[in-house]
């Protein structure tokens, strides 16, 4: 499959993955309180590393999905937050939550393609989170977002990179040693710790690396990349 096939068959995977149902709203809107928010986080280091967002003017949640990390962005206070993804059914949920939470009007929602990036000014955003997205594309791709990254941040702005765990190749037999392909949709990327220190360290110093489990799991070994841009 071509990464043009493969990013047309990420849209509708994700697009059907994050639709919300009628009872999924309803759930969201009965056990909503002022402050369970954070329960929308993947873990709780995760949703910590987000404070270092906090004393930012303008951050940027890139492949946001339904917006879990903006809407604690928004809570805690940060200034303004753009969260963009290319899936429609990904910014429905946002848009449906963030109302939710009361906090539609600090985040500005977009349904974006994958050119969107490039076509933002230098130094225009000095924060970013992305989360589980670098780590679901084609490497090519992930790359070129690396070094977009660099170029929409300003110097020294922190961007806080979530990752899945490795899948060693020699443990797990992979497509070209690094992709799991699940039904014909590109599900991981898999690298090294060292595989994406070396991605990442030509445009920004690495500040820390650190591990994350997500509910259920026992062992902490989703990578926390907390970075800053040279
Ligand atoms: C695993 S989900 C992660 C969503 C969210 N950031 C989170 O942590 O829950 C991957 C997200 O990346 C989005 N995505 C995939 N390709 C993208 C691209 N080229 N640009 C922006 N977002 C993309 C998907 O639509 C999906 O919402």
């Amino acid at each position: 499959m071509n990464s043009k096939e493969t990013l047309k068959t990420l849209i509708e995977f994700w697009d059907s993955a994050l639709k919300l149902s009628q009872d999924d709203k309803d759930d969201i809107k009965a056990s909503m309180t002022n402050d369970n928010y954070l329960d929308f986080a993947p873990s709780k280091k995760l949703a910590d590393a987000l404070d270092n967002l906090l004393t930012t003017n303008k951050v940027l949640d890139y492949g946001c999905g339904n917006a879990w990390a903006s809407l604690i962005l928004a809570k805690k206070g940060a200034k303004y937050v753009k969260a963009v993804d290319t899936s429609k059914e990904g910014i429905e949920s946002a848009k449906f939550i963030l109302d939710t939470y009361n906090v539609s009007n600090k985040v500005d929602l977009e349904v974006i393609d994958e050119s969107w990036l490039e076509k933002q000014a230098p130094n225009s955003y000095d924060g970013l989170i992305c989360s589980n997205v670098l780590d679901v594309l084609p490497l090519d791709v992930s790359k070129q977002i690396i070094v977009n990254f660099h170029n929409i941040l300003s110097k020294d702005a922190l961007l806080v990179v979530g990752l899945n765990f490795y899948t060693d190749p020699k443990v797990k037999p992979l497509e070209e040693g690094k992709y799991i392909y699940l039904d014909g949709v590109l599900r991981l990327l898999s690298l090294s710790d060292d595989e994406w220190k070396g991605l990442f360290e030509p445009y920004f110093e690495i500040v820390y690396l650190d591990y994350f489990a997500w509910p259920g799991e026992n062992i902490e070994r989703r990578r926390l990349f907390v970075l800053k841009n040279k």
